[in-house]
């Protein structure tokens, strides 16, 4: 396992879903102007349970969640519709050492996502791009959102335990938002600084759309 800071390992210590997660990144979820009614989402490394469950996308709406993550998922406890887990080392997905998870996770956006645009609606990265070879990840999953879809970020610089960040980890925000609209050529939609419960600073939370 390379590049990880366990969930588990942070949970109760510098991080707080309660206070920083679920009040801001939910909401930033719930606003994204998606085109079709039921909206497939894609939780990048987002545990053993995707926090995109918590959302409220009102009762018309039935959205499709995939969620990929290393850890063990507890699926027994889900209360989505539609929510399939991947797991698989974000590095081995993106280096195409993984091509079994590749093809169920394109299989899901096949399923789930609209055949003329395929791809997902809504992108979530969330406490994760700090960990991982960012740039790398940012890239490949650009080719799972489809055009008019967006990004949403969660991300403190420095954020994690030294011994498992990632030196390809962000390394500061301007980085972070250049590449995502200067590399990737996203739109920046919103982008906020939030005060984080931790010595570790400010955490960036930002939305981008793919736009062409
Ligand atoms: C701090 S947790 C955040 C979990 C969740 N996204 C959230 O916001 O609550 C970091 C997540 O990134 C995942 N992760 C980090 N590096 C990874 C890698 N190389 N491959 C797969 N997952 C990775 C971890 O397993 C973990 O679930």
């Amino acid at each position: 396992m390379k590049n990880v800071a366990l969930w588990t390992d942070l949970e109760g210590r510098h991080f707080s879903v309660n206070e920083l997660k679920l009040p801001h990144l939910l909401p930033l979820i719930e606003g994204l102007d998606f085109p079709g009614q039921d909206p497939v989402i894609l939780d990048v490394g987002g545990g053993s349970r995707s926090l995109i469950e918590h959302a409220d996308f009102g009762p018309e709406r039935r959205p499709a969640i995939g969620c990929i993550d290393i850890a063990p998922s507890d699926i027994m406890h889900m209360t989505a519709s539609r929510v399939r887990h991947f797991r698989a080392e974000l590095d081995d997905l993106t280096s195409g050492r993984d091509p079994e998870t590749e093809g169920q996770l394109r299989g899901f956006l096949h399923r789930w996502g609209d055949p003329a645009n395929p791809g997902a609606d809504a992108m979530v990265f969330s406490d994760v791009l700090n960990y991982v070879d960012y740039k790398q990840v940012l890239r490949w999953f650009d080719g799972c959102l489809k055009v008019g879809g967006f990004a949403a970020i969660l991300n403190g610089v420095g954020r994690g335990f030294f011994t498992a960040f990632s030196d390809m980890g962000v390394q500061s925000d301007i980085e972070l938002l250049d590449y995502c609209d200067g590399d990737l050529g996203y739109q920046q939609v919103q982008a906020a600084h939030l005060p984080a419960p931790s010595e570790y600073g400010d955490v960036l939370l930002a939305a981008f759309q793919k736009i062409g």
